[in-house]
Parts: C-alpha cells; structure tokens; sequence
C-alpha cells in the first residue's frame, strides 16, 4: 500500500529500481487498436496477462485485463470512491435559499465571495473531466488506473452539477457566473496557467515513449493532482466551509464536503500515479524537470492568492487574504514533499487546522447534518 496520502505523514520519494520488463520480442500477429494503446508498440492479445509486466505509462500488456493486479492502491481508491457515493440532489437547499433572499441575510462582502467562488468552480470541474477523458486517459497503460479515471471523472461531472445545482437554487444570473472564467482576470489567469497542460495531451499526434513526452506527460499529472486539485481548490473550499461553521450557506458548506473528500482522493490518487510513474522511470526526474516543477508551483502560489485577494478584497467571516498566503505555502509545502520534492518555502503553520478535520470526513458523519436521502445501492429496477 503507498502511503503518500493527505491523512499520512509526508513522506520524500525513495527512487526503487526499476523492474526489467519481461516481455519479448514483438508479436507480429498482434491487432493493435489505437483506442485501446497510444504508443507504436505491439501489444500481445493472446497472451495470459503477468503483473509484473503492467506498466502505468508505455505498457505493453493488454488494458482489457484489469486483473491480475499490480497496482492494488489503484483499485482500492476505486471501491473507496465507489463507497463515497452521493449525489447533489440529496441536500436540501431550502436553507441557504431562504438566507439568499433575505435582503439582511448574507453582507455584500460575504455574497461576492460566493458568487466569485462559483464562478472558479463551475468551469473548473469540467476542466478537470476534459483532462482526464481527452488526455490522460488513453496514456495510462494499466487498467486498474484507468478504473479509478473512469470513476473520477462521473465524480467531476458530480461536482459540476452540485456547482450548478447550487447557482439554480439560489437563482443566480448563469451568464454571470458561468463567464467568470471569461471576464473575472483572477479566475480567468489560473485557468490559462492549466490550458496548456490539458492540450497536450488531448493533441492527437501525442504519444508517449520518449524522454521529451514522458516528461510532459508527469509534468501533466503533477499540475492536475498537486496544483489544480490540490491547491487550487483549497482558497474556495476554505471559505464556504467557513460560511457553513458560521451556520451560513449549510446546504452549500456541505455539498462542498463532499466534493471535498472526492478532491483529496483525486489528489492522493494522482500523487501516487507520479510516485509510481517516477519509480518506474527514474530517468524523468531530472533536476531541470524539477526545478520546472518547483517554478510551477510557485506561480501556482502567486495566482491562488491573487485569486484570494480579488474573493476577500476587505477580509470576511474572519477570514482574510493574507491569511491564506500563509495556508497556500503550507498546502505548497506538503503536495512538493509528497512527490519527493524539498519544500517550497519556510516552515509555514497550517492557520486553519479545521479544514484537516473536514477532508478527514468518514461517509457515516453528517458534519452539518441536513443531507436528507440516503444513498442506496443496488436497488432494484420497477417497471410498475
Ligand atoms: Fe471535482
Ligand atoms: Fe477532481
């Protein structure tokens, strides 16, 4: 089992040797479908599946053959994020809409941070779907990864429509909120630092298979999991959670838990994906490829708190921007260990130690108490 998970203890990356692969020469006969395999290698359908041989990038066994595993950690974040199901439908809103009209509910301060919040989540989540069903999806050479794609990219579309699903509660103006990405400068400068990381990946001509490419493609999945996923995220989840510990926007606070918990497996799982892919390709991590990736996460930083001062321009809730300089180094500081980089700046204190006990969410605690179904699973069908 890795352990490079959020609850764990950072842990710097240990480089392993690399398994020799065991397969032999190129089969002729082999029908090699471009759907299924992105590189020009062969890939033997007859033959019986050995785990030792699975790969995660430039893989030559067959991708239809999800056991036997190698790569448990994988199919273990599928069954967890399988048990996490829930849907935005579940929460009752009545709530948050009640406060939202009431002209005394919210303070001017406290109703731009929401709609500036949404406005950065609306479009993210499709961002982050795009990414993995265009891109990096047919790249990823072992099944059981592949898996876990497929289930987090139904949970992107999850948090698209709980995002949505809350606009439509509260009666928002749509094109407003979802333009931000257009028209507000803070949202709009941390979606074109990702773009360019998702087109490379869905260009068709992209193939992995060499140094240049592999690189590009970790370099990829570093951005996704540590950056957007696991920092650009965290400035808006803070704060309407700390709406909902202020009894404000609960419906809200909580579909935003839920959404949450999915992001920090998403980031976990990714963070293992880059530690297996490095282990297996020592050869990536080079020092220039890692100072690239530190001078990413530094802009990274910079856009983030940008994006918190353009939220909070006067400081709400108690919270304020500079506040978050500090949190988004400590969150820098931790994703750079947990992909065996050295940290980015100086001891930093995490100055909201709660938000660890809501990404520690267990599916059977409610925090805020108003999810009204239960999710059941395997009901049957009723045609009456
Ligand atoms: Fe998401
Ligand atoms: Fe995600």
């Amino acid at each position: 089992m890795l352990s490079w998970d959020d609850q764990a203890s950072p842990k710097p990356h240990t480089p392993q040797p690399q398994l020799q692969p065991t397969f032999g020469a190129p089969f002729a006969e082999a029908a090699l479908n471009p759907a299924l395999v992105t590189r020009d290698a062969p890939v033997d359908t007859t033959r019986r599946v050995n785990a030792a041989d699975k790969r995660i990038i430039n893989g030559h066994t067959d991708v239809n053959q999800l056991v036997p595993f190698k790569y448990k950690w994988a199919w273990d974040k599928y069954l967890a994020g399988c048990a996490n199901h829930w849907m935005p439908q579940e929460i009752n809103m009545q709530r948050d809409i009640e406060l939202w009209k009431n002209p005394n509910g919210l303070t001017e301060d406290e109703r731009r941070l929401v709609k500036r919040n949404l406005g950065f989540f609306v479009t993210a989540d499709s961002l982050a779907a795009n990414n993995i069903v265009l891109g990096t999806y047919r790249h990823i050479t072992a099944p059981e990864c592949r898996q876990y794609l497929l289930r987090q990219a139904f949970e992107e579309a999850i948090h698209t429509h709980a995002y949505q699903y809350i606009v439509e509660s509260l009666g928002l103006d749509e094109a407003e909120i979802f333009n931000a990405y257009h028209e507000v400068e803070s949202i709009r400068d941390k979606d074109e630092f990702l773009i360019p990381f998702i087109d490379v990946l869905t260009d068709p001509e992209f193939k992995t298979g060499t140094v240049e490419t592999d690189q590009a493609l970790l370099k990829s999945l570093i951005v996704f999991a540590c950056i957007m996923e696991g920092l650009f995220f965290y400035v808006g989840f803070t704060q309407i959670l700390a709406l909902g510990r202020q009894n404000k926007m609960m419906g809200a606070a909580e579909q935003y838990q839920y959404i949450l918990r999915d992001e920090s497996m998403h980031c976990n799982f990714g963070i293992d994906l880059i530690n297996t892919v490095k282990m297996e390709n020592p050869h990536l991590w080079t020092p220039e490829f890692r100072e690239e990736i530190k001078s990413l996460f530094l802009r990274a930083v910079e856009l983030e708190y940008r994006y918190a001062e353009d939220t909070m321009p006067r400081g709400v809730l108690g919270l304020n921007a500079t506040m978050f300089k500090g949190y988004l180094r400590f969150i820098a500081n931790r994703r750079a260990q947990q992909i065996g980089l050295d940290p980015l700046f100086a001891q930093e204190e995490n100055p909201f130690p709660w938000m660890s006990e809501m990404i520690d969410l267990k599916k059977e605690r409610n925090f805020f108490e108003t999810r009204v179904i239960e999710y059941q699973t395997g009901g049957a069908l009723s045609w009456e």
